[in-house]
């Protein structure tokens, strides 16, 4: 198909440089509103568009019962995200439906969200922030906002992929840290960079100071961080999430952070965002952040090049590396 015949839904406005791009490539029909399309709303669109394409996000959901329902004439559905838990890949993969991806082009983005998490949590720099607005400060004293070293503490990263080994890489090299990590399987040497593997996720909990949560979200990593697993941590741990919510039991969190077995945590995401859990909210030691790991301009023009060069691709009949199914 030439990629100027091609008709792309897009189901939230990009940057307008992201938009200009596709727009140069395709003919584009754009939601309109500034809010998540409803599915009916999502494949009415379609129809009408006469869509090949889609370009969806993470917000997006795409069940078994959504994908069945789509327009023959879409062949391709692109998630603006490198996570793709909100698409039902059997079903997509049963039905023909080509499903891409956005990995590599943020992996660095999100790894500095998890970093300035890691930093702003140990550094208390929410409460410190707060002093200053709520007109609480009274000046520098010995004791003021202790917070916990980040140089050569021991970081747990639980999922080494791309974000996993970016963050890593940033950490071993920038902050001295010892790197330990779990995946579900052990990475050759080149990649480790000489992070130490535990087989057993229990056994990487034990040692990580603070702990980076860079999984996917799957039906074996939901509630990851229970209590149980949470107990395992040596006391006064960190915790940071720029994977998914779902990875957390909340309330199990929110204990600990009360109690102090964890002593703060950074979080970019959230279970039911933007509805979050309410007792995040009335916590001093957190550093909480709108699920913006991969939000910077060079990225998301990074994603929409990427996006729209392989649904060309793909829809001329050629092989692209980031297609899941
Ligand atoms: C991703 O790319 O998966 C980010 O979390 C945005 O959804």
């Amino acid at each position: 198909m030439n990629s100027q015949t091609i008709r792309l839904l897009v189901t939230r406005a990009l940057t307008d440089k992201a938009m200009a791009f596709a727009g140069e490539r395709f003919h584009i029909w754009c939601n309109p509103h500034d809010r998540i399309m409803t599915t009916p709303e999502l494949l009415a669109a379609a129809q009408a568009h006469g869509a090949d394409a889609l370009l969806v996000t993470a917000f997006d959901r795409l069940d078994k019962a959504a994908i069945e329902a789509l327009p023959p004439a879409v062949k391709v559905v692109a998630t603006y995200s490198v996570g793709h838990n909100h698409i039902d890949l059997a079903a997509a993969s049963a039905r023909g439906l080509a499903v891409l991806s956005t990995p590599d082009v943020l992996s660095d983005t999100v790894a500095e969200m998890a970093l300035l998490l890691m930093l702003a949590a140990a550094r208390r720099a929410y409460e410190g922030q707060r002093l200053i607005y709520d007109g609480r400060w009274v000046g520098w004293t010995p004791t003021l906002l202790l917070g916990r070293d980040v140089v050569g503490a021991r970081l747990g990263v639980f999922g080494m992929g791309r974000i996993g080994r970016s963050v890593a890489r940033r950490a071993a090299r920038g902050f001295d840290m010892a790197v330990h990590y779990h995946n579900r399987s052990r990475l050759p040497g080149e990649l480790e960079q000489g992070a130490v593997y535990h087989a057993d996720a229990a056994d990487l909990l034990a040692v990580s100071d603070f702990l980076v949560l860079t999984a996917p979200s799957t039906p074996q990593t939901a509630r990851f961080l229970d209590a149980a697993r949470i107990a395992r941590l040596p006391r006064g741990a960190i915790v940071v999430n720029v994977a998914r919510g779902d990875l957390v039991d909340d309330a199990a969190l929110i204990a600990a952070l009360r109690e102090g077995q964890v002593a703060a945590a950074g979080l970019d995401v959230f279970d039911n965002e933007p509805d979050i859990h309410p007792g995040y909210l009335d916590l001093p030691n957190v550093f909480l952040q709108p699920h913006q790991g991969s939000s910077t301009l060079g990225a998301r023009v990074r994603m929409a090049e990427l996006l729209t060069t392989s649904i060309a691709s793909v829809l001329a009949g050629a092989p692209v590396a980031n297609r899941i199914v």
